[in-house]
Formats: structure tokens, sequence, C-alpha cells
């Protein structure tokens, strides 16, 4: 085997060696549940990766495309340096009013923008005086490719795209899947993976993150 199963014991040893959920993300977590929210947040040791990523790279623009409950927004924007921007897309009105509320919450109102709609249709309408370091795509899995096709024009050189879910819940290997979701993942693995503009790896934390760099 040329990996090492994360069994729980491991994931507990990880967790509390690496914390990155504090009260505040953990409420949010809950009062998402309350509310109805499905519990599909991200990891808390994806926030610990995108937390130390953004700041090994010096992100000050970040994109994400699918806020949910704002748990990834919030994680992100956290480690965002003053004068920094995170623009959140998400499709359902009352998910939006309860980021943007958790987003006061958290004194993050200067750098978290939440747009709702559709997110095919926000990217289109997009503007940027400068272009993004780093979009996190984590919505819709039949969106994953267009959102990619969309967003690496927003992208400067440099700048990272990544995509959660990318194991598709362990079916990614599944040439034969008529799963529509899991269709849709191997769909925009192959297309990162061989994009002419993009340098891509897949990372097996969580569900699977499959990152691309823009290099041309
Ligand atoms: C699920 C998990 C996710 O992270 C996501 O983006 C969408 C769905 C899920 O577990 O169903
Ligand atoms: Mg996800």
């Amino acid at each position: 085997m040329k990996y090492t199963p994360i069994t729980d014991e491991i994931y507990a040893y990880m967790s509390a060696t690496f914390p990155a959920e504090d009260d505040f993300l953990r409420t949010l977590k809950r009062e998402a549940d309350e509310a109805g929210f499905p519990p599909i947040h991200i990891a808390p040791e994806q926030v610990a990766f995108l937390q130390m990523f953004l700041k090994a790279t010096g992100a000050k623009r970040v994109l994400e495309i699918g806020a949910l409950a704002g748990y990834s927004a919030v994680g992100m924007a956290r480690a965002l340096p003053e004068g920094s921007s995170l623009l959140t897309l998400e499709r359902e009105p009352r998910h939006a009013d309860f980021v943007r509320r958790k987003v006061r919450e958290a004194g993050l109102e200067n750098i978290v923008e939440v747009r709702t709609g559709d997110a095919a249709q926000l990217l289109r309408e997009i503007t940027v005086d400068s272009l993004f370091d780093f979009v996190f795509i984590d919505a819709d899995k039949v969106g994953y490719t267009t959102y990619l096709d969309l967003t690496l024009p927003l992208v400067r050189v440099g700048g990272v795209i990544c995509g959660d879910n990318t194991l598709a819940w362990g079916n990614i290997a599944d040439s034969a899947s008529t799963d529509k979701t899991v269709q849709a993942l191997r769909n925009f693995n192959a297309a990162i993976s061989t994009h002419p503009q993009l340098q891509a790896c897949l990372l097996p934390i969580a569900e699977g993150m499959t990152f691309g760099v823009k290099v041309g």
C-alpha cells in the first residue's frame, strides 16, 4: 500500500494536534443544523489546510462558489490579511442571509461579500480590477467543469483553482457509474488534470480536493 489509511484514532490525533475548529465555527455548524441546512460543511482539517495554503501563497483575493452556511468562507477569510477580499456565491437566498449574519458576527464584513444567484450567471457578470489568487469550487457537482472554465480567465497566473469532494465519496474510480455527480466529478478531474493552462493534483483529504495552479 502506498498510503496510510486514516483510522479513527489517527483522525482524532490529527484533529487534536492541528485543531482548526474553534467555538465560533462549532456554533456556526450547530445553528446551521438547527436552521435545517444539510450537514455538508468542509471538514476542520480542510480549514486548517486552506488557512495554511492562503497564508503560504499570500492570497488577497479569493472567490468561493457555493457558500452553504459560510463555514469555509469564515475559515478562509480569517487567514486573509487586512485589505483582502473574499467573494462567495450562493444560490439559496436563505443560506446567503445566514452567511451574511455569520460574517458580521465574525467581524469579517470588510473582507467577505456574499452574492446570491446562479453561479454560472454571476461568474459571467463578474468584473475584476485584479484577478483572483484562489478559487474554491464547492457547489453543485454537475456545474464544476463549467465553473472551472468560467473562473480560469478570472485567476492570475500562479493562482490556484480548487474543487472539493473530488473523490466522490469513494466512487471517483468507478468509470461505469451512472451517477450524475460521480460523472461530473470525473469530468472535472479529467478537465483540470489535462488543461494546458493548469498543473493539477488531487489531495486525498476529507472527500478529496483537486488543485490546479494556472501556469500560463
Ligand atoms: C456533500 C458534501 C459536500 O462537501 C458537498 O460540497 C456537497 C455534498 C454531501 O456529503 O452530500
Ligand atoms: Mg464540499
